[in-house]
Protein backbone atom coordinates (compact mmCIF):
# COMPACT_ATOMS: atom_id res chain seq x y z
CA UNK A 1 0.00 0.00 0.00
CA UNK A 2 1.34 3.81 -0.89
CA UNK A 3 1.79 5.37 2.13
CA UNK A 4 0.13 8.55 2.80
CA UNK A 5 1.26 12.01 2.37
CA UNK A 6 0.87 14.60 5.10
CA UNK A 7 1.68 18.50 4.09
CA UNK A 8 2.15 21.24 6.59
CA UNK A 9 1.54 24.60 5.46
CA UNK A 10 3.45 26.72 7.96
CA UNK A 11 7.03 25.27 9.60
CA UNK A 12 7.05 28.09 12.31
CA UNK A 13 6.04 26.55 16.08
CA UNK A 14 3.50 24.73 15.59
CA UNK A 15 3.22 23.56 12.02
CA UNK A 16 7.15 21.69 13.33
CA UNK A 17 5.80 20.36 16.27
CA UNK A 18 2.76 18.53 14.50
CA UNK A 19 5.08 17.73 11.33
CA UNK A 20 7.26 16.12 14.17
CA UNK A 21 4.75 13.98 16.13
CA UNK A 22 2.85 12.66 12.56
CA UNK A 23 6.47 11.71 11.70
CA UNK A 24 6.69 9.93 14.82
CA UNK A 25 3.36 8.40 14.72
CA UNK A 26 4.64 6.71 11.16
CA UNK A 27 1.31 8.64 9.89
CA UNK A 28 2.99 8.90 6.22
CA UNK A 29 5.72 10.95 4.46
CA UNK A 30 5.71 14.73 5.74
CA UNK A 31 6.59 17.93 3.57
CA UNK A 32 6.79 21.05 5.44
CA UNK A 33 6.13 24.26 3.36
CA UNK A 34 6.81 27.99 4.29
CA UNK A 35 7.88 31.11 2.96
CA UNK A 36 11.41 31.31 4.87
CA UNK A 37 13.94 29.84 2.90
CA UNK A 38 16.02 27.40 4.55
CA UNK A 39 13.26 26.92 7.53
CA UNK A 40 11.23 23.79 6.26
CA UNK A 41 14.68 22.55 4.73
CA UNK A 42 16.69 23.05 8.00
CA UNK A 43 14.08 21.72 10.12
CA UNK A 44 12.95 18.32 8.26
CA UNK A 45 16.67 17.66 8.12
CA UNK A 46 17.20 17.60 11.41
CA UNK A 47 13.57 15.89 12.25
CA UNK A 48 15.08 13.51 9.57
CA UNK A 49 18.16 12.41 11.71
CA UNK A 50 16.22 11.45 14.78
CA UNK A 51 14.25 8.85 12.87
CA UNK A 52 17.12 6.48 13.27
CA UNK A 53 17.35 7.47 17.16
CA UNK A 54 13.45 7.44 17.63
CA UNK A 55 12.71 4.32 14.89
CA UNK A 56 10.54 5.72 12.51
CA UNK A 57 10.43 5.40 8.62
CA UNK A 58 8.22 8.40 7.44
CA UNK A 59 10.01 10.50 5.49
CA UNK A 60 10.23 14.27 6.61
CA UNK A 61 11.35 16.78 3.73
CA UNK A 62 11.28 20.68 3.62
CA UNK A 63 10.44 23.11 0.24
CA UNK A 64 9.62 26.97 -0.14
CA UNK A 65 7.44 25.35 -3.26
CA UNK A 66 3.69 23.99 -3.25
CA UNK A 67 4.75 20.93 -6.05
CA UNK A 68 6.22 19.30 -2.97
CA UNK A 69 2.80 18.85 -1.46
CA UNK A 70 1.21 17.74 -4.54
CA UNK A 71 -1.38 14.82 -4.39
CA UNK A 72 -1.43 14.60 -0.10
CA UNK A 73 -3.56 12.85 1.28
CA UNK A 74 -4.17 15.53 4.47
CA UNK A 75 -2.73 19.33 4.29
CA UNK A 76 -2.64 21.56 7.69
CA UNK A 77 -2.35 24.58 7.36
CA UNK A 78 -0.57 26.33 10.21
CA UNK A 79 0.81 29.04 8.42
CA UNK A 80 -0.31 32.52 9.73
CA UNK A 81 0.87 35.97 12.27
CA UNK A 82 1.39 34.40 15.77
CA UNK A 83 -0.54 36.01 18.21
CA UNK A 84 1.85 38.53 20.70
CA UNK A 85 0.65 39.80 24.06
CA UNK A 86 -2.16 41.79 24.36
CA UNK A 87 -3.59 41.07 21.22
CA UNK A 88 -6.80 39.01 20.72
CA UNK A 89 -7.63 36.19 17.95
CA UNK A 90 -9.73 38.44 16.23
CA UNK A 91 -6.82 40.95 16.05
CA UNK A 92 -5.14 38.58 13.71
CA UNK A 93 -7.80 38.47 11.18
CA UNK A 94 -6.76 40.53 8.05
CA UNK A 95 -3.65 39.79 8.06
CA UNK A 96 -3.95 36.09 8.33
CA UNK A 97 -6.83 35.91 5.93
CA UNK A 98 -4.20 37.25 3.07
CA UNK A 99 -1.53 34.35 4.16
CA UNK A 100 -4.68 31.78 4.28
CA UNK A 101 -5.76 32.85 1.00
CA UNK A 102 -2.65 32.33 -0.94
CA UNK A 103 -1.71 29.31 0.91
CA UNK A 104 -5.41 27.73 0.45
CA UNK A 105 -5.11 28.46 -3.41
CA UNK A 106 -2.07 26.93 -3.76
CA UNK A 107 -2.63 23.83 -1.73
CA UNK A 108 -5.93 23.40 -3.88
CA UNK A 109 -3.79 23.35 -7.22
CA UNK A 110 -1.62 20.72 -6.15
CA UNK A 111 -3.99 18.43 -3.73
CA UNK A 112 -7.72 18.76 -5.37
CA UNK A 113 -8.71 15.82 -3.39
CA UNK A 114 -7.16 16.45 -0.05
CA UNK A 115 -8.58 16.78 3.43
CA UNK A 116 -7.95 20.56 4.63
CA UNK A 117 -6.89 21.12 8.30
CA UNK A 118 -6.46 24.24 9.79
CA UNK A 119 -5.12 26.01 12.66
CA UNK A 120 -4.67 29.74 11.81
CA UNK A 121 -6.43 32.01 13.73
CA UNK A 122 -8.81 32.96 14.69
CA UNK A 123 -9.67 29.63 13.95
CA UNK A 124 -13.14 29.58 13.20
CA UNK A 125 -12.95 32.50 10.44
CA UNK A 126 -9.64 31.03 9.10
CA UNK A 127 -11.28 27.49 8.44
CA UNK A 128 -14.80 29.28 6.71
CA UNK A 129 -12.34 31.31 4.61
CA UNK A 130 -10.25 28.31 3.43
CA UNK A 131 -13.22 26.48 2.68
CA UNK A 132 -14.14 28.97 0.20
CA UNK A 133 -11.13 29.49 -1.33
CA UNK A 134 -10.46 25.67 -1.45
CA UNK A 135 -14.53 25.04 -3.35
CA UNK A 136 -14.13 21.71 -1.07
CA UNK A 137 -17.00 20.15 -0.10
CA UNK A 138 -17.73 21.47 3.72
CA UNK A 139 -16.75 17.76 5.24
CA UNK A 140 -13.35 17.69 3.43
CA UNK A 141 -12.49 21.41 5.23
CA UNK A 142 -11.57 21.13 9.11
CA UNK A 143 -10.47 22.94 12.24
CA UNK A 144 -8.95 22.33 15.22
CA UNK A 145 -9.55 24.11 18.61
CA UNK A 146 -11.53 21.53 20.67
CA UNK A 147 -9.19 18.99 20.79
CA UNK A 148 -6.72 21.70 22.12
CA UNK A 149 -9.05 23.39 24.19
CA UNK A 150 -10.18 20.35 25.70
CA UNK A 151 -6.75 18.94 26.50
CA UNK A 152 -6.58 22.23 28.85
CA UNK A 153 -9.55 21.83 30.48
CA UNK A 154 -8.12 17.50 30.59
CA UNK A 155 -5.11 18.71 32.23
CA UNK A 156 -6.66 20.86 34.60
CA UNK A 157 -9.32 18.40 36.20
CA UNK A 158 -6.71 15.67 36.65
CA UNK A 159 -4.26 18.44 38.58
CA UNK A 160 -7.73 19.09 40.67
CA UNK A 161 -8.65 15.43 41.27
CA UNK A 162 -4.76 14.20 41.16
CA UNK A 163 -6.28 11.50 38.98
CA UNK A 164 -4.86 10.48 35.56
CA UNK A 165 -5.19 12.27 32.36
CA UNK A 166 -6.24 9.08 31.12
CA UNK A 167 -9.70 8.65 32.71
CA UNK A 168 -10.82 12.48 32.14
CA UNK A 169 -12.86 12.92 28.76
CA UNK A 170 -13.97 16.68 28.06
CA UNK A 171 -15.63 18.13 25.55
CA UNK A 172 -15.38 21.88 24.99
CA UNK A 173 -17.95 23.80 22.24
CA UNK A 174 -18.47 27.06 20.19
CA UNK A 175 -15.80 29.28 19.21
CA UNK A 176 -11.61 28.65 19.76
CA UNK A 177 -11.25 32.11 21.72
CA UNK A 178 -13.33 33.68 24.60
CA UNK A 179 -16.60 32.54 23.59
CA UNK A 180 -15.17 29.00 23.87
CA UNK A 181 -18.05 26.97 25.42
CA UNK A 182 -16.73 23.91 27.68
CA UNK A 183 -19.22 21.99 29.02
CA UNK A 184 -19.35 20.26 32.37
CA UNK A 185 -21.70 17.94 31.96
CA UNK A 186 -20.46 16.13 29.29
CA UNK A 187 -16.77 16.09 31.15
CA UNK A 188 -16.46 12.90 32.81
CA UNK A 189 -13.72 10.83 34.97
CA UNK A 190 -14.41 7.63 33.87
CA UNK A 191 -17.79 8.08 33.15
CA UNK A 192 -18.20 9.85 36.20
CA UNK A 193 -19.48 13.71 35.44
CA UNK A 194 -17.36 16.44 37.22
CA UNK A 195 -20.20 18.00 38.58
CA UNK A 196 -20.43 15.00 41.13
CA UNK A 197 -16.47 15.08 42.18
CA UNK A 198 -15.61 18.96 41.88
CA UNK A 199 -18.09 22.21 43.77
CA UNK A 200 -19.48 24.21 41.39
CA UNK A 201 -17.77 27.33 41.94
CA UNK A 202 -14.38 25.13 41.46
CA UNK A 203 -15.41 23.97 38.23
CA UNK A 204 -16.09 27.79 36.98
CA UNK A 205 -12.86 28.67 38.10
CA UNK A 206 -11.27 25.94 35.67
CA UNK A 207 -13.45 26.92 33.25
CA UNK A 208 -12.44 30.25 33.28
CA UNK A 209 -8.86 29.03 32.94
CA UNK A 210 -9.31 27.11 30.21
CA UNK A 211 -11.05 29.43 27.92
CA UNK A 212 -8.06 31.91 29.01
CA UNK A 213 -5.42 28.69 28.35
CA UNK A 214 -3.97 30.37 25.18
CA UNK A 215 -3.14 34.11 27.05
CA UNK A 216 -2.20 32.43 29.92
CA UNK A 217 0.76 30.70 27.50
CA UNK A 218 1.19 34.13 25.50
CA UNK A 219 1.29 36.00 29.17
CA UNK A 220 4.40 33.14 29.82
CA UNK A 221 6.18 33.05 26.27
CA UNK A 222 5.42 36.61 24.62
CA UNK A 223 4.38 34.21 22.04
CA UNK A 224 1.70 31.62 21.37
CA UNK A 225 1.72 28.13 22.85
CA UNK A 226 2.75 25.13 20.12
CA UNK A 227 3.29 21.75 22.00
CA UNK A 228 -0.57 21.20 22.96
CA UNK A 229 -1.66 22.71 19.54
CA UNK A 230 0.85 20.78 17.81
CA UNK A 231 0.21 17.33 19.57
CA UNK A 232 -3.73 18.26 18.47
CA UNK A 233 -3.30 18.65 15.42
CA UNK A 234 -1.71 15.12 15.12
CA UNK A 235 -4.28 13.24 17.14
CA UNK A 236 -7.28 14.74 14.28
CA UNK A 237 -3.95 13.83 11.07
CA UNK A 238 -4.75 10.31 13.25
CA UNK A 239 -8.24 9.97 13.07
CA UNK A 240 -7.97 10.74 9.23
CA UNK A 241 -5.40 8.85 8.14
CA UNK A 242 -6.12 5.92 9.81
CA UNK A 243 -10.11 6.23 9.68
CA UNK A 244 -10.47 6.07 13.27
CA UNK A 245 -13.82 7.81 13.34
CA UNK A 246 -13.06 9.59 16.54
CA UNK A 247 -15.52 11.60 18.41
CA UNK A 248 -13.90 14.55 18.97
CA UNK A 249 -14.79 18.52 19.01
CA UNK A 250 -13.40 20.17 15.91
CA UNK A 251 -14.74 23.18 13.86
CA UNK A 252 -17.29 21.87 11.35
CA UNK A 253 -19.65 23.88 9.11
CA UNK A 254 -23.10 24.09 10.04
CA UNK A 255 -26.09 24.46 8.10
CA UNK A 256 -28.72 24.77 10.88
CA UNK A 257 -27.86 22.46 13.98
CA UNK A 258 -27.87 24.04 17.21
CA UNK A 259 -30.06 26.87 14.89
CA UNK A 260 -26.64 27.96 13.59
CA UNK A 261 -26.60 28.14 10.01
CA UNK A 262 -23.28 28.65 7.24
CA UNK A 263 -20.67 28.87 10.13
CA UNK A 264 -17.70 26.93 10.87
CA UNK A 265 -17.57 26.86 14.74
CA UNK A 266 -16.72 23.96 17.20
CA UNK A 267 -19.23 20.89 17.30
CA UNK A 268 -18.94 17.50 18.74
CA UNK A 269 -18.26 15.38 15.30
CA UNK A 270 -17.21 11.73 13.96
CA UNK A 271 -13.65 13.10 11.97
CA UNK A 272 -12.37 9.88 10.04
CA UNK A 273 -11.10 9.21 6.18
CA UNK A 274 -13.58 11.01 4.95
CA UNK A 275 -13.39 14.27 7.20
CA UNK A 276 -16.34 15.40 8.75
CA UNK A 277 -18.16 12.23 8.98
CA UNK A 278 -21.23 13.62 10.97
CA UNK A 279 -21.97 16.26 12.80
CA UNK A 280 -23.36 15.64 16.75
CA UNK A 281 -26.32 17.16 17.97
CA UNK A 282 -26.37 16.54 21.71
CA UNK A 283 -28.50 17.94 24.19
CA UNK A 284 -28.11 21.37 25.24
CA UNK A 285 -29.30 23.33 28.22
CA UNK A 286 -31.04 26.56 27.22
CA UNK A 287 -27.93 28.16 28.80
CA UNK A 288 -25.52 26.23 27.05
CA UNK A 289 -27.06 26.71 23.69
CA UNK A 290 -27.47 30.48 23.94
CA UNK A 291 -23.59 30.67 25.07
CA UNK A 292 -23.41 28.76 21.96
CA UNK A 293 -25.18 30.54 19.49
CA UNK A 294 -23.76 33.99 21.21
CA UNK A 295 -20.10 32.39 20.28
CA UNK A 296 -21.47 31.97 16.80
CA UNK A 297 -22.58 35.52 16.54
CA UNK A 298 -18.77 37.09 16.89
CA UNK A 299 -17.67 34.12 14.29
CA UNK A 300 -20.36 35.32 12.09
CA UNK A 301 -19.45 39.10 12.70
CA UNK A 302 -15.78 37.89 12.02
CA UNK A 303 -16.29 36.74 8.61
CA UNK A 304 -19.05 39.41 7.59
CA UNK A 305 -15.20 41.19 7.93
CA UNK A 306 -13.98 39.38 5.47
CA UNK A 307 -17.16 40.56 2.93
CA UNK A 308 -18.65 36.67 3.14
N1 LIG B 1 3.11 30.76 3.31
C1 LIG B 1 3.74 29.81 4.04
N2 LIG B 1 4.15 30.05 5.31
C2 LIG B 1 3.95 31.25 5.82
C3 LIG B 1 3.30 32.28 5.12
C4 LIG B 1 2.87 31.99 3.79
N3 LIG B 1 2.26 32.90 3.04
N4 LIG B 1 3.23 33.38 5.91
C5 LIG B 1 3.82 33.05 7.08
N5 LIG B 1 4.25 31.78 7.03
C6 LIG B 1 4.97 31.00 8.06
C7 LIG B 1 5.99 31.82 8.82
O1 LIG B 1 7.17 32.00 8.07
C8 LIG B 1 6.19 30.98 10.06
O2 LIG B 1 7.27 30.07 9.92
O3 LIG B 1 4.07 30.56 9.06
C9 LIG B 1 4.87 30.20 10.18
C10 LIG B 1 4.10 30.52 11.44
O4 LIG B 1 4.85 30.04 12.49
P1 LIG B 1 5.02 30.82 13.88
O5 LIG B 1 5.27 32.25 13.60
O6 LIG B 1 6.00 30.05 14.69
O7 LIG B 1 3.55 30.74 14.52
P2 LIG B 1 2.89 29.51 15.29
O8 LIG B 1 3.07 29.70 16.74
O9 LIG B 1 3.31 28.24 14.66
O10 LIG B 1 1.36 29.77 15.01
C11 LIG B 1 0.82 29.54 13.75
O11 LIG B 1 -1.36 29.53 14.62
O12 LIG B 1 -2.08 30.13 16.71
C12 LIG B 1 -2.03 30.46 15.39
O13 LIG B 1 -2.21 32.77 15.23
C13 LIG B 1 -1.28 31.74 15.21
O14 LIG B 1 -1.50 32.13 12.93
C14 LIG B 1 -0.64 31.60 13.89
C15 LIG B 1 -0.55 30.12 13.67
Amino acid sequence: MARKKISVIGAGNVGATAAFLIAQKQLGDVVMVDIVDGLPQGKALDMAETSPVELFDSNITGSLDYEATAASDLVIITSGSPRKPGMTREDLLQTNARIVGIVAENVVKHSPDCILMMLTNPLDIMTYHAWKISGFPSHRVVGQAGVLDSARFRYFISLELGVSVEDINALVMGGHGDTMVPLPRYTTVNGIPITQLIATARIEEMVQRTRDGGAEIVNLLKTSGYYAAGASLAQMAEAIILDKKRLLACSAHLTGQYGIDDLYIGVPIKLGAGGVEEILEIELTDDELQALQGSAQTYREGIALLGY
